[in-house]
């Protein structure tokens, strides 16, 4: 049996911020195949993320596939990743008690507690995105709008690379960085405005130039390009449904994608079964990339 062992690998994971999204699927994943767990979590969230991982209510999302036990997660660690140092936070952010109580929850605070706490890191996963105008098509989004989506949904994986180098680089078996990307990047999706679009293109050709420049130091860097999925995220797009049951139908597997199957891809792609796997957009979306031509259903 070919063995997707991550057991003694430390893995960074951002973006959990419910049970619902990406991030969380990935974690239950990433854990279940061995590895150890700290979470990147924004500021806002971090008290809603820390419930779901001790109530007992939430004992069976916490449940691993493949029966191995239940979620641990060593570290939740607050950051918003619009920030590379505390310096860069404007006075009315740093006046707002829900942010300050978190003392340093910049990129760089981030990288300083890894390196304090844990002294390396193997994987790192990139599961984030943000527009505050995502309801505006492209030709309404303001400028402001547009550069908050791509520094938080585009930028901060290249920060978070830079910062995460020292403890990344020249790993056993190499470490890996994985981001997620989505068709509107590539293609017109007519709702996915507000600079998300450019955003998700951006994402992907920095993966490819972040492998590129981090490849000498044993560090993979890929992306999957997922399948619509309702999290919460998503739901702020309009005719969210409508782009889930339009994938469904005309996908050559013709159904809308599960979440663990986006987590499975990154496990995978984490793995030194993967080793040989770097700046690529892998799809996990039931082959609808592929089609030129949809049949009417
Ligand atoms: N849901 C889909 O249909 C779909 C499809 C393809 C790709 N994706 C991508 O998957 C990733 C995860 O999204 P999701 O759908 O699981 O939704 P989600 O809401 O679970 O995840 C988005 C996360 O981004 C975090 N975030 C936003 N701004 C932040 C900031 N400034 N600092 C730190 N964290 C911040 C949020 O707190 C949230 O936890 C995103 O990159 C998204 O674009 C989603």
């Amino acid at each position: 049996m070919i063995p997707i062992d991550l057991k003694g690998k430390l893995a960074l994971v951002a973006g959990v911020g419910d049970d619902r999204g990406f991030a969380w699927h990935i974690s239950k994943a990433l854990a279940a195949a061995g590895a150890r767990l700290v979470f990147a979590t924004h500021p806002r969230l971090v008290n809603v993320v820390g419930n779901i991982l001790e109530r007992d209510l939430d004992r069976e999302s916490r449940e691993l596939p493949f029966g191995a036990g239940e979620l641990k997660v060593e570290r939740v660690i607050p950051c918003d990743v619009e920030h590379d140092s505390m310096a860069d936070v404007d006075e009315k952010k740093r006046e707002d008690k829900r942010f300050s109580k978190h003392g340093d929850y910049s990129i760089q605070g981030l990288a300083a507690a890894i390196g304090k706490d844990f002294g390396s890191l193997d994987i790192l996963v990139h599961s984030i995105a943000f527009s505050p105008e995502i309801k505006n098509k492209a030709i309404d989004t303001s400028r402001k709008a547009y550069l908050t989506a791509l520094s938080i949904s585009s930028f901060s994986l290249t920060a978070m690379l830079k910062a995460m180098q020292p403890y990344m680089e020249n790993r056993p078996d190499g470490a890996s960085a994985i981001a997620l990307s989505y068709l509107g990047g590539d293609r017109v999706v007519p709702h996915y405005g507000g600079g998300m679009s450019t955003a998700k293109a951006a994402l992907q050709i920095d993966a490819k130039q972040l492998a590129s420049n981090l490849g000498p130091k044993n560090i993979r860097v890929n992306i999957i390009s997922a399948g619509p999925y309702a999290s919460r995220a998503a739901s702020a797009i309009g005719d969210m449904d409508e782009m889930i049951n339009h994938a469904a139908s005309c996908s050559p597997l013709p159904r809308g994608i599960r979440p663990e199957e986006v987590a499975n891809t990154t496990a995978f792609l984490c793995s030194p079964l993967a080793s040989a796997i770097t700046g690529h957009v892998l799809y996990v979306d039931c082959g609808y990339n592929v089609m030129g031509i949809f049949p009417k259903g």
